[in-house]
């Protein structure tokens, strides 16, 4: 069977979704890209464009749940393959609102499956996290390691998988590529995209970043009691751009074999939150002001791939390292002070 060529990509409006669009620009692919911009702005995708010199082949702004519109975008497209995105994010919102999470993330992935399936479109990368290890303990993790999700964020990522594998596991014509990432940050290198959370950030690295450009006073660093090298939480950071080059790289492994395959994307490196505050300041030339904070209720000390699977099968490693992640994700704050925002504000200015 052939690499394929025409990809649909639901949620590439996305912090991950747009890396991945230009990505796969970049290697010749036509793109269908499907986002309901719940959590994205439309102007994520005109710099994508922007960056890979061509448009995305056809845009269509729909909520992947919205089955009616989506069979519409495959009735109209010859779809190879489908690169699985859109999903809410938030553990602690997850937290507040279970129900709309599994209605997203499980409701979604049901609804795009069903729509697959009616037009015989069988191969699906699909996103998952390291969340699902849940508290697995110090070590780097195996893909073998049981999942333990300890949130319903996590738990609907987990449902998802399972959900996949149960397919795979009754209609032999599927081929699902599950890639569990660990922590993706950094931005491309143009300092044109990156990562643009709405209201105040979960995560550390956007957190640590508007910090740097100002829209905050300091970082609160949840915890420094864990048993760790210097007492606060081990993370394992990739870089976006690493990510997406691994997904290319699935839609050519996509048929190595039937079924589904789970990999890790991650580093294999742990990072503590102070070793991500010094990697910043040196990037941003200034000293990034902290104060100590509680732990965050559900945090872990640790978490690191074994991300070995992957190099074994596909040759693949991430080759950008703690300061390039920090110094791309500084680019894009400094570019963007309020993130995509400020080319909104631009073209209503112009
Ligand atoms: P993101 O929120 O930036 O991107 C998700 C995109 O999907 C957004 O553009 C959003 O508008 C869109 N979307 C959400 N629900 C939709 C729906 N029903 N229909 C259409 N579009 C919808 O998140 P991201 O960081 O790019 O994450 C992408 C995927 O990677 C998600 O599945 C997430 O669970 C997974 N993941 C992310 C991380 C991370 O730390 N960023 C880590 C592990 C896994
Ligand atoms: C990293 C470390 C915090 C913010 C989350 C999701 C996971 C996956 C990746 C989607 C932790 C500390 C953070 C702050 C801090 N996403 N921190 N001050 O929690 O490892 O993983 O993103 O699948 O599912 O849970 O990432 O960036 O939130 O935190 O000290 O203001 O930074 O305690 O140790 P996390 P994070």
């Amino acid at each position: 069977m052939s690499a394929p060529s025409t990809v649909l990509v639901t949620g590439g409006a996305g912090f991950i979704g747009s890396h991945a669009c230009v990505e796969l620009l970049d290697h010749g692919y036509e793109l269908i890209v499907v986002d309901d911009y719940s959590n994205s702005t439309p102007q994520a995708l005109a710099r994508v464009e922007r960056i890979a010199g061509r448009f995305a082949g056809a845009l269509y702004e729909l909520d992947i749940r919205d089955r009616r519109s989506l069979s519409a975008v495959f009735d109209r497209h010859p779809v190879d393959a489908v690169m699985h995105f859109a999903a809410f994010k938030s553990v602690s919102a997850s937290v507040r609102q279970p129900v709309e999470y599994y209605d997203a993330n499980v409701g979604g992935t049901t609804a795009l499956l069903r729509v697959m399936q009616e037009h015989e479109v069988h191969r699906l990368v699909y996103s998952s996290s390291c969340s699902v290890y849940g508290d697995a303990g110090p070590g780097a993790l195996e893909e073998s390691t049981p999942a333990r999700p300890t949130n319903p964020y996590a738990a609907s990522k987990w449902a998802c998988e399972q959900l996949l594998a149960d397919v795979c596991r009754r209609r032999p014509e599927y081929t699902v590529l599950c890639l569990r990432y660990f922590n993706p940050v950094g931005a491309h290198p143009s300092g044109l995209l990156g990562e643009d959370p709405r209201g105040t950030p979960d995560n550390l690295l956007p957190y640590v970043a508007q910090v740097a450009v100002g829209r905050r006073d300091r970082l609160r660093v949840f915890g420094t009691d864990y048993p760790t090298r210097d007492g606060t939480a081990i993370r394992d950071y990739i870089h976006v751009m690493d990510l997406v080059e691994a997904h290319r790289l699935a839609l050519d492994h996509l048929t190595d074999a039937p079924g589904m395959t789970v990999y890790n994307l991650g580093v294999g490196k742990g990072s503590s939150v102070l070793d991500v505050i010094d990697a910043f300041s040196a990037a941003c030339g200034t000293r990034i002001p902290y104060e100590i904070a509680p732990r965050r209720p559900g945090d872990v000390a640790e978490l690191v791939a074994d991300a070995r699977a992957v190099a074994r099968a596909w040759g693949w490693r991430p080759t950008r390292d703690l300061d390039t992640m920090c110094r791309d994700a500084w680019r894009f704050q400094r570019l963007n002070p309020h993130g995509y925002a400020d080319s909104a504000r631009r073209t209503q200015a112009d």
